[in-house]
């Protein structure tokens, strides 16, 4: 058995989860002959109350990255994580990350560590469905044309409650308490959480270096009961649609509210559910879908990167 250690950045609904998922799963970790040892959890008050298993080494102190040969980061934010990811990253060794907004707009730091392999990014986009280990393997047989895409668990959530006569701010709260949200949940309802992950996304299909700045973005605060109520009674329904497409010479990448026939594969059942259509000329059109948000699906997609590192796959590697 050797033993490997794990930092773990943040403990709130993902990081409490990947602590519960490392124990549940920790018979796979037998069968490679590991023994996963976290040594720190960092948070801003480690004094709060959470679900962790116990013992586990929550602080305030990052000073235990010195030791972590991997780090899984749950943070959230762009800042702080930045600060202590980069030299992580620079003394050579991998980061488990699902943080989308970092990824979308810290790319010019941290393209090269993704390049070199250092980064699993996974649970950022689509959180448990994976989507990202297809784009960034097989799929390059094919030639991307298109993708459209219901990328946000929470506006999905909101759309589908007010569906149901909810009210905007009641199903709004709902997905925060759900831990679907971002913080703040702007991001979210405001399509730049959506814009992110295309930004994301659009590294893996049409160019590598493709920048957050050209989404072009407008979120669902300014869609109404009424809106929907008149998409439901003419068989439609709204999403907020993530479009990749070609545009003359480039790419054009878009978020906003559309309409979409009830039948439409973006629209599967499901409140937090996502969906991603992707079209390459010779792979055809695929659809992926599954869960978006939520806790235990998206650590289950980090603690599947850290497997990937264990057993030697490299991080996700854009178009270069
Ligand atoms: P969360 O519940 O708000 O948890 C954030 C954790 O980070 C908390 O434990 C918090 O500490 C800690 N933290 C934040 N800023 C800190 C700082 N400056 N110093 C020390 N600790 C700090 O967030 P989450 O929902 O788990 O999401 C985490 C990340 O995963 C985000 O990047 C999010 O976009 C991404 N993500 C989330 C989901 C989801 O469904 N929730 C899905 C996919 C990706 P305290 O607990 O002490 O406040
Ligand atoms: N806030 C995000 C969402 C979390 O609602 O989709 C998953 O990335």
């Amino acid at each position: 058995m050797r033993t490997v250690t794990v930092g773990l950045l943040g403990c709130g609904t993902v990081g409490q989860n990947i602590l519960h998922l490392l124990e549940r799963r920790k018979a796979i970790f037998d069968n490679l002959g590991v023994q996963i040892e976290v040594t720190g959890v960092l948070v801003r008050d480690a004094s709060k109350p959470r679900d962790v298993p116990p013992g586990t080494p929550l602080t305030r102190d990052p000073t235990f990255l010195q030791e972590s040969s991997v780090v899984i980061e749950v943070l959230g934010g762009i800042e702080q994580p930045l600060a202590l990811l980069l030299p992580y990253l620079r003394s050579g060794r991998p980061v488990i990350t699902a943080n989308k907004a970092l990824l979308a707009e810290c790319w010019d730091e941290l393209r090269e560590h993704a390049l070199a392999g250092r980064l699993y990014y996974e649970a950022s986009v689509m959180a448990g469905t994976p989507v990202i280990g297809p784009m960034s393997t097989v799929l390059r047989a094919s030639t991307f044309t298109r993708l459209q895409a219901v990328l946000n668990g929470t506006c999905n959530y909101i759309l589908t409650q007010m569906e149901g006569g909810k009210t905007y701010a009641q199903a709004l709260a709902e997905a925060q308490a759900l831990g679907y949200a971002e913080d703040p949940p702007t991001l979210d309802v405001g399509g730049f959480d959506t814009a992110h992950k295309l930004a994301v996304l659009a590294r893996f299909c049409a160019d590598g270096d493709f920048p957050y700045s050209a989404v072009e973005v407008q979120g669902i605060e300014d869609v109404t009961l009424e809106d929907v109520a008149a998409a439901r009674a003419a068989g439609d329904r709204i999403k907020l649609v993530a479009e990749l497409c070609c545009a003359g010479e480039g790419w054009r990448a878009t978020v906003s509210p559309q309409r979409l026939p009830a039948t439409h594969p973006l629209c599967n059942e499901g409140a937090s559910r996502n969906a991603l259509l992707y079209e390459g000329e010779e792979c055809g059109s695929l659809i992926f879908a599954g869960g978006g948000a939520g806790g235990m699906v998206t650590a289950s997609a980090m603690v599947g990167d850290l497997l990937d590192w264990l057993i030697g796959f490299p991080g996700h590697v854009p178009l270069h």
